[in-house]
């Protein structure tokens, strides 16, 4: 059922070739997986439902739980960071934000399950991930050494809230991350939606060096491409180990808390804190996640719950 995509047929097919791994992909005619240019497909009658309209809910399909499926594709961004790419079935659902199980067996043939949180966008026919190449990490050390056609477990139903949909209005998006703590913002950014409801999103990002900036120039082309009428794109990124690449590049020195406690973020991003509009997501480690939410709630913003609407949504990666 995984080897082979069943494509959707509604789909425009476009031939995509170009240097981001996000993007380069197979020397054949492939769907259009930019979602902005998805929607124009849609907007100018060649596509003819909306992504979310063919990604109906999943729970009266009758498919196993794990499946083994192949990588399809792989790019390590440095000696620590890799993406891969997997096969989904058309069946496999899941909202921008979601993470999904997956699953290696060790040597003694038991598996090892690890969450990761979903790169691409539901209208992407394969699932990617952005993954830290731990030192003797259980799990990451073993995906690393994988390539192309070796397979990994896949758990379903993909799960997870840091979702858009919780969030009952706003109009500023934070979305604020460490490391691959962006992994479940790409989704976001990649899904044409989230363009249409927001005024404004801003991706603040802290990774450690330069090295570690990944998906930047996807980032930045999607910031270029916005149309009238959709949100602005604003991307905040910070070093925190290497100030003076950090000068050199013009980006930020310093971990999000302290930069937010100063000021500088919201000076960088050119947008203000404000308790109408803003609405946050933090994620990534777990102590950044904790003193952000301390900080934003000393400055009166208040964690979303189930039953209470509020500005901000947490996902704590370990
Ligand atoms: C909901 C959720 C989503 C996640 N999404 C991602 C993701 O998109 N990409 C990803 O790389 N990891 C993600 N993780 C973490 C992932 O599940 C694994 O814990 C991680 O890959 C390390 O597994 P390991 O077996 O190699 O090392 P482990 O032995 O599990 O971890 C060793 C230590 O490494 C540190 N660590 C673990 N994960 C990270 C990380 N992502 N960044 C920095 N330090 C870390 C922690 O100190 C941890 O105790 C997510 C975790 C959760 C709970
Ligand atoms: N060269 C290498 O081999 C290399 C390089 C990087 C990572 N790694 C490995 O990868 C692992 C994960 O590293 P990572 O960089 O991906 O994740 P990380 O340690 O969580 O760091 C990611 C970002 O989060 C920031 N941060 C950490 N704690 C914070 C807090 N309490 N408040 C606010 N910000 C905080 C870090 O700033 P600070 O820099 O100030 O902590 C950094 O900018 C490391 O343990 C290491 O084993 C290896």
């Amino acid at each position: 059922m995984y080897g082979e995509h069943r494509r959707h047929e509604l789909r425009p097919l476009a031939t995509v070739s170009r240097s981001s791994p996000s993007t380069v992909l197979f020397n054949r005619p492939v769907r259009e997986t930019n979602p902005l240019k998805w929607a124009a497909f849609y907007s100018c009658g060649l596509a003819t439902r909306a992504p979310q309209e063919i990604m109906p809910d999943d729970t009266a399909v009758d498919v196993p739980k794990i499946a083994e499926v192949p990588i399809v594709y792989r790019h390590e961004w440095n000696s620590h960071l890799l993406s891969i790419r997997i096969a989904r079935d058309d069946t496999y659902r899941f909202r921008p934000g979601q993470f999904a199980r997956i699953g290696l067996k060790d040597e003694t043939g038991e598996t090892i399950w690890r969450a990761y949180s979903i790169v691409s966008a539901p209208q992407q026919p394969f699932l990617e991930f952005f993954l830290v190449v731990l030192p003797g990490g259980k799990f990451s050390a073993r995906v690393a050494k994988l390539g192309t056609g070796d397979k990994i477990l896949l758990e379903r139903p993909a799960q997870g809230f840091l979702t858009l949909d919780r969030f009952a209005d706003g109009e500023d998006l934070w979305l604020i991350g460490t490391g691959t703590g962006l992994a479940p913002y790409i989704s976001m950014l990649r899904d044409a939606s989230t363009w249409t409801r927001f005024n404004n999103i801003v991706i603040s990002l802290s990774v450690r060096e330069s090295c570690d900036l990944a998906y930047v120039e996807e980032i930045e082309a999607l910031a270029a491409s916005h149309n009238a009428g959709e949100a602005k794109l604003h991307f905040v990124k910070s070093l925190t180990r290497e100030p003076d690449a950090a000068a050199a590049a013009n980006v930020l020195h310093g971990r999000l808390t302290t930069l937010t406690e100063s000021g500088e973020l919201e000076k960088h991003a050119g947008l203000k804190f404000d308790h109408t509009k803003s609405r946050f997501m933090l994620c990534g480690n777990p102590e950044m996640v904790e003193a952000m939410r301390a900080i934003l709630k000393a400055r009166g913003f208040a964690m979303n719950r189930r039953l209470t609407p509020g500005h901000i949504i947490v996902e704590n990666y370990w």
